[in-house]
């Protein structure tokens, strides 16, 4: 069987995706009320290489491996080959030859691809300029936690058409609920992107009244990684777009408001908008753990359980 790779969420069916999610669920209630005595990575390793910073994802991949039995290795490309200028489908062969999978954080999407192409253990996208796809998985499991399914529902981005928010486009199509986007002029998304989740996408300029009928709001920095240069110029095209507790009070009552962090308080968010009740952002960031613990389950083992 060909090796499966997850670069998107376009790499996995709608089917699979929902088995993911609700896989994602029972591990982690099975950990809460059994502890880490779960094991089928045993003498797995995954390795991780990082080009760009993280906290959430190299600590959910390194436990999630630890917790299942397996190993992970941080691989930086200071302290690798890949920073002296070994071609990535040379290392893509080698890691394939010792490791059981390998996620990847870089700048290019093509370079993500172009490993994948040579590697014959799965690749996992843990980050590219284009997706994150891995954050979806833990959003889209916490949104189905606290609310139910996401079929029909509606979600409203606000601010940066930027990898996250490529992303959100694919979950829309894949779990088939509406999104709108709502960003400042030149900060729209990919349109071939949009293009390809059809009707289910929106898109405006004015946050205000893309709040009507929100089930779910959700943001990220306005300079990701990569764009620091721009911050300056960035925060003055995106005044207005701040997501803050008046703003969320256009959306529905029940609303809920996700940011994959980290987060810059006083810019796309208010100071105070993680400490109010609507935010469950802890609760998504835990929720990579588990939901990336299905995911390597998935591509190592196949489904659990039929
Ligand atoms: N949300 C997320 O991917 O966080 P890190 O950059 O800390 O991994
Ligand atoms: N859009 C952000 C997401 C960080 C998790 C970035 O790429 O920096």
């Amino acid at each position: 069987m060909a090796t499966r790779h997850f670069l998107t969420l376009l790499d996995l069916s709608p089917e699979e995706l929902h088995y993911l999610i609700q896989r994602a669920i029972t591990i982690k209630n099975r950990l809460l009320a059994q502890g880490p005595t779960y094991s089928p990575f045993t003498n797995r390793t995954l390795a991780m290489i990082f080009e760009k910073s993280s906290t959430r994802t190299r600590v959910s991949f390194e436990t999630a491996m630890a917790q299942f039995g397996g190993h992970a290795l941080f691989l930086s490309p200071r302290d690798t080959q890949l920073g002296r200028g070994e071609p990535i489908e040379d290392t893509a062969r080698v890691l394939s030859e010792m490791v059981d999978a390998v996620m990847i954080r870089t700048f290019s999407h093509e370079g993500l691809e172009a490993f994948a192409a040579a590697s014959s253990v799965p690749v996992i996208n843990a980050l590219s300029d284009d997706y994150h796809p891995c954050q979806l998985l833990a959003d889209i499991m916490t949104w189905t936690e606290l609310r139910g399914s996401v079929k029909g529902r509606t979600a409203v981005w606000v601010g940066d058409g930027n990898n996250m928010c490529h992303s959100w486009i694919n979950a829309a199509l894949q779990f088939d609920f509406q999104l709108h986007i709502c960003c400042p002029e030149g900060y729209e998304p990919r349109r071939d992107i949009m293009e390809a989740a059809g009707d289910r996408i929106t898109l405006s300029h004015d946050p205000q009244r893309a709040m009507a009928g929100a089930d779910l709001v959700t943001t990220d920095v306005w300079a990701s990684m990569g764009q620091e240069k721009e911050q300056a110029r960035r925060e003055a095209d995106f005044a207005g777009f701040q997501v803050n507790e008046a703003l969320l009070d256009r959306a529905r009552p029940d609303v809920l408001f996700l940011h994959c962090l980290p987060a810059h308080r006083g810019e796309e968010i208010s100071e105070t908008l993680l400490d109010d009740p609507r935010a469950v952002v802890w609760q998504e960031a835990g929720n990579r753990l588990h939901a990336q613990k299905a995911l390597i389950e998935f591509l190592l083992l196949g489904r659990i359980g039929g």
